[in-house]
């Protein structure tokens, strides 16, 4: 019993000593939905990301793909992209890909407070510039601007500090 207690112990001391490192290094929240922040205030993402399954945006044509994405909410669309926060599908509809996943996300926060999503899956990256916008939301498809790594821009009121 008592060498149950101590493993344990040393798992859970383990695992909040790896997460308190990960912070540190690139503020990985882990989570897209909302950030916090001392300087500039709190981004809350949750009014922005449609809940049943649907993604807010939905099939933006930028050349040869339509990109579909929802923050905070996970969506499907076909079997390949399930569960998941950004879609790619081909125009022809033959490829999907993931290009993000709700929960593999890590904030990145410039000094004068522009605020960038970076979503990364094993094979491919995505970075979401979060601008502050007081019109409808809006998503940019600003291209692959290296392989594999694509770039977004979220219009939106939610993407003010403290807009929503
Ligand atoms: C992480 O947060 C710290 C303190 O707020 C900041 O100085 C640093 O630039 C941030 N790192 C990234 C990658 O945004
Ligand atoms: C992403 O696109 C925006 C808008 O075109 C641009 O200002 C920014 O430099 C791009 N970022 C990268 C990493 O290419």
């Amino acid at each position: 019993m008592k060498i149950i207690i101590i493993l344990l112990f040393l798992c859970l001391h383990n695992h909040f000593t790896e997460h308190a490192l990960i912070d540190n290094k690139n503020n990985l929240t882990k989570f897209d939905c909302t950030y916090k922040d001392a300087r500039f205030g709190r981004i809350d993402l949750s009014k922005v990301g449609l809940k049943h399954g649907i993604p807010a945006f939905r099939h933006v044509l930028k050349d040869d793909y339509f990109y579909s994405y929802n923050p905070c909410y996970p969506f499907s669309e076909e079997s390949s992209c399930t569960n998941v926060a950004i879609c790619q599908i081909s125009k022809t509809g033959s490829a999907y890909y993931v290009l993000g996943l709700n929960s593999m996300v890590s904030w990145s926060i410039t000094a004068d407070g522009k605020a960038t999503l970076v979503y990364s899956t094993d094979e491919r990256q995505t970075i979401v510039n979060l601008a502050c916008w007081n019109e409808i939301d809006q998503l940019d498809i600003n291209g692959e601007y290296e392989a594999r790594h694509y770039n977004l821009t979220l219009f939106s009121k939610c993407a003010c500090w403290n807009g929503c």
